[in-house]
C-alpha cells in the first residue's frame, strides 16, 4: 500500500519551523504505530517539535491522533459524575491515596488510572502494592463495578489507552525530548482524555523535585494541558504546586501509605492535608459539587470509611500491618540553626536509591525503602537533633543515599525560622 506522505517530508517541514497539517499528524503518528515510521525519524520528528514547538491546534490534533491509536472508556453509563485528578509528579506525593476516597464520599465517582513509578518520583500503583493481598490490574467491568458500589477505584491503566504515546514516551525517554511542552501536555492528556472523565484536575508540580523547575514553564504546560481538556469537553483545571520540598513527611512506599491513612484519620502533615482539600475541592467544583465541604469528610472519618472498602474492593486488607524496611540510619544537624532546605530532588534520589524506586521498569522496588522527614524547611534545629531516617532492606545501599542528600539538606544558623515556601502557588482554567 502507498503511503499518503513521506516521513522525511514531514521532519522537514517542521525543522524548518513550519506548522503541519492535520492530514500530515494523523499519518505519522498512526504510521509510527504501524511501524511504517521508524524509530529513528520520529526521533528527528520529536526534536524538531522540541525546538520549533507546535500552536494550539497542532497540539489538539496530534492529542487527538493519539487518543485515536487506542480505546476510548466510557463511564456514561455511571449514576454518579466523574472526576480525576492527575500529577505531574513529585516527592512523596501520595495526594492520591486519601484524595480519591474523600471525594467518593460526596457522589462523584474517581477513575485514577495510575502508573509504576520510573526514577526519583514514586508510583502511585508501587505505593498501594505495600497493602497486603491488593492487586492493581482490574477489568473494565471490575472497574466500573468498584466505581458504581464504592466510588473510587485506583488502578493499572490498560495498554489499550494511547499505544501510540506508549511507543513515542519510551523513545522520548531515550531522546533527550521528553521535555518539550506540547508533547508532554499530548502524552498526558491523550490518556486522561481517552479514559472519558467528565471532568480533571491536574496538579502541575514546579521546583527541583518536579519535572518543570520553573514557573513559567509549568505555567504555560498547564495551560496547554486546560486548553486541551477544554477542547475536548472535559472540564479542566489546574493548580501549580510547589515541589521544592517534599510534600509531608515520607517518601517511599509503604511509608507513604502509613502517613495517607494518618491524613483519613484526621491527622498527618498540614501540606498534605492542605493540598488534598484544595484538590478535591476543585474536583467537586468540577463535578457539580461546589457546596461538598471536603475538609469536614477528612476530619470526621467518612473519606476513611470509603478508604478501607476501596483497598478491600482490590483485595487488601486495610487493617494488615505494613512492612517495614529490615535497616535504618539517620542523618542528624551538624550545627544549630534553621533548616533552610530540604531538597525534593535530593531525597528523591535518596529514596529511589535506598530501593523505593527502579532505574529500569522491570525492576523490583522495596516496599519499605525510603525516607522519613522529621523537620521542615523553617524548623529551628539543634546539632544532633535527627533530621532524617532512611530506610532500606539492603544496607549497602545506605552510602549512595548518603551521597544523593549532600548539599540538598541545609542548617544555616543565620536562618530565618518559620519562613516556608506557599504550597498552591496559582491556578489556571479555561479562559
Ligand atoms: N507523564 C506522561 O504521561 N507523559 C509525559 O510526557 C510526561 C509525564
Amino acid at each position: 500500500m502507498s503511503e499518503q506522505f513521506d516521513a522525511v517530508d514531514v521532519i522537514v517541514a517542521k525543522r524548518d519551523g513550519h506548522r503541519l497539517g492535520d492530514a500530515q499528524i494523523d499519518w505519522v503518528l498512526d504510521a509510527y504505530t504501524r511501524g511504517v515510521v521508524a524509530d529513528e525519524q520520529m526521533s528527528a520528528l520529536a526534536m524538531a517539535i522540541l525546538l520549533n514547538g507546535m500552536d494550539r491546534a497542532e497540539i489538539a490534533r496530534w492529542t487527538g491522533a493519539m487518543i485515536a491509536s487506542g480505546e476510548r472508556m466510557d463511564f456514561s453509563g455511571l449514576s454518579r459524575p466523574t472526576s480525576d485528578k492527575h500529577s505531574t509528579g513529585g516527592v512523596g506525593d501520595k495526594i492520591t491515596l486519601p484524595l480519591a476516597p474523600l471525594v467518593a464520599v460526596f457522589g462523584v465517582a474517581v477513575p485514577q488510572l495510575s502508573g509504576r513509578g520510573l526514577g526519583h518520583t514514586g508510583g502511585t500503583l508501587d505505593k498501594l502494592e505495600s497493602i497486603p493481598g491488593w492487586r492493581a490490574a482490574l477489568s473494565n467491568d471490575e472497574m466500573m463495578r468498584q466505581l458504581e458500589d464504592v466510588g473510587a477505584v485506583i488502578c493499572a491503566a490498560g495498554s489499550g489507552l494511547a499505544p501510540a504515546d506508549r511507543k513515542l514516551y519510551a523513545l522520548r525517554d531515550v531522546t533527550g525530548t521528553v521535555e518539550a511542552i506540547p508533547l508532554i501536555a499530548s502524552s498526558i492528556m491523550s490518556k486522561k482524555i481517552a479514559e472519558g472523565t467528565g471532568s480533571l484536575v491536574l496538579d502541575v508540580k514546579v521546583g527541583s523535585g518536579a519535572f518543570m523547575k520553573d514557573a513559567d514553564r509549568a505555567g504555560e504546560l498547564a495551560r496547554t494541558m486546560v486548553e486541551l481538556g477544554t477542547d475536548a469537553g472535559v472540564h479542566t483545571v489546574a493548580l501549580l504546586t510547589d515541589m521544592s520540598t517534599p510534600l509531608g513527611l515520607t517518601a517511599g512506599n509503604a511509608l507513604e501509605v502509613r502517613e495517607s491513612v494518618e491524613v483519613l484519620a484526621g491527622g498527618g502533615p498540614a501540606d498534605v492535608v492542605e493540598l488534598t482539600v484544595a484538590l478535591a475541592r476543585e474536583m467537586l467544583d468540577a463535578a457539580g459539587r461546589p457546596d461538598a465541604d471536603p475538609a469536614a469528610a477528612l476530619a470526621d472519618g467518612r473519606a476513611m470509611d470509603v478508604w478501607r472498602r476501596m483497598i478491600a474492593a482490590q483485595g487488601g486488607d486495610p487493617d494488615a500491618p505494613l512492612p517495614v524496611a529490615r535497616h535504618q540510619e539517620q542523618v542528624r544537624a551538624e550545627r544549630d540553626g534553621v533548616l533552610t532546605a530540604l531538597d525534593a530532588y535530593a531525597v528523591g534520589v535518596a529514596a529511589w536509591r535506598l530501593g523505593a524506586g527502579r532505574a529500569r521498569k522491570e525492576d523490583p522496588v522495596q516496599a519499605g525503602a525510603g525516607v522519613e522527614l522529621h523537620a521542615r524547611p523553617g524548623d529551628t534545629v539543634r546539632a544532633g537533633q535527627p533530621l532524617l531516617t532512611l530506610h532500606t532492606d539492603t544496607p549497602e545501599r545506605f552510602a549512595r543515599a548518603h551521597e544523593a542528600l549532600t548539599g540538598g539538606v541545609v542548617v544555616d544558623p543565620q536562618g530565618v525560622a518559620g519562613r516556608r515556601p506557599a504550597l498552591v502557588l496559582d491556578r489556571v482554567a479555561a479562559g
